[in-house]
């Protein structure tokens, strides 16, 4: 292992995204510390990321909307850069407790950043989403696609989170980078870390591996009548473990001084849209497992296609995904075994 003596602070480093960067960022072999207040995540998730890589990384429980707990974690801890996964992120829930997203998302971003450039770290990987495009006009859809006004509070967030960032690396020395994540799937090849939704699941893939192993009754399929070729909402789903490595691609990028903006954005995805009956007969192929679903109204506030042109992506931070959406299915369904056992 590579030895990079560089100190990275994963915010949200026990939650889906975070703890499978944790993971590749071990094996480039920084320093990680982590920041997770365990309100959507579990603690074992740290034993899962020590298993795989035989490292502990420094665990820390904070909560980030404590401003004086931030204040005291970077006068003790010396780090090199920060990648910010820490946020809540039910699209629901931010419709019903806008609030609650606001402080969650917003405040603690900018404690984070005040700290940051306090004590002149001035690295930062933000994770943003697909959901600033809104419905784009042109697909794939490029970083130059308008932003839309957001669908939700939790949208919102996200691009509020992305103009905070440009308006504080335009007059500090900060240089950012926010991925603009389309639909994460998938666990960790050794099933020692997943995604762990809390209640019933929102996203697609958690609901559909909960309906093979029997949690839940059947899927159902928010819409038939969208102008897609099968009238099923197409969406670009993204490895877990590829959406990880670009945190380290971009990360490289910023401290290799290689951006040429203060503030850059990229498009982590596939580039390739599945519709939601193509992901069932994926699943069906690739597990043996039968699925029951039933065709039902769209959902409020969905979209009908969104993939992404991965272009910049894999010329500027020299990165591509290289897993599959059989890939992505396969290990959920794993993980979701594994749970369950
Ligand atoms: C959306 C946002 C994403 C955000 C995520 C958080 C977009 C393009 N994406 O993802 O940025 O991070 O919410 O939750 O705005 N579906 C069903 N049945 C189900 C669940 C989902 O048919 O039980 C369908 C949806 O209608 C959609 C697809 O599956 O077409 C994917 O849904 P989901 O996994 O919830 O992700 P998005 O809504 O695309």
């Amino acid at each position: 292992m590579q030895q990079k003596n560089k100190t990275i602070l994963v915010t949200g480093g026990l939650g889906f995204i975070g703890s499978h960067t944790v993971v590749e960022l071990q094996n480039e072999g920084y320093d990680v510390l982590i920041i997770d207040d365990l309100s959507n995540s579990s603690i074992e998730v740290l034993d899962g990321i020590t298993q795989i890589t035989n490292t502990k990384p420094k665990f820390f429980q904070i909560d980030l909307k404590n401003k004086e707990a931030v204040v005291q974690f970077f006068k003790e801890q010396t780090v090199d850069g920060v990648i910010h996964f820490a946020a809540s992120k039910a699209v629901g829930e931010s419709v019903e407790e806008p609030l609650k997203y606001y402080e969650n998302n917003i405040n603690s971003l900018v404690y984070l950043l005040q700290e940051m450039i306090k004590n002149k770290i001035n690295h930062f990987i933000f994770s943003s989403s697909c959901t600033v495009y809104g419905q784009a006009d042109r697909l794939p859809i490029t970083e130059e696609a308008p932003t839309k006004p957001a669908e939700s509070p939790y949208g919102n967030t996200k691009q509020i989170g992305e103009e905070i960032l440009s308006d504080t690396s335009k007059v500090t020395p900060l240089n950012a980078i926010a991925l603009r994540y389309f639909n994460p799937i998938g666990a960790h090849a050794s099933t020692n870390i997943g995604e762990l939704p809390l209640g019933i699941p929102q996203n697609l893939i958690p609901f559909v591996t909960q309906t093979a192993a029997g949690i839940r009754q059947e899927l159902s399929v928010f819409g038939d009548d969208y102008p897609t070729p099968d009238g099923t909402a197409v969406r670009d789903y993204i490895h877990v473990v590829d959406l990880a490595k670009a945190h380290i691609a971009a990360l490289e990028r910023l401290l290799a001084s290689k951006n040429v903006e203060k503030m850059e954005y990229f498009n982590v995805g596939t580039g390739k849209g599945s519709s939601v009956l193509e992901v069932i007969n994926a699943f069906e192929n690739t597990t043996g497992e039968k699925l029951k679903y039933k065709i039902v109204g769209r959902r409020e506030g969905d979209i009908t296609a969104a993939y992404a042109d991965t272009t910049k992506a894999n010329e500027a931070l020299g990165w591509k995904s290289e897993l599959t959406l059989e890939d992505g299915l396969q290990s959920a369904w794993k993980w979701q075994m594994k749970v369950n056992s």
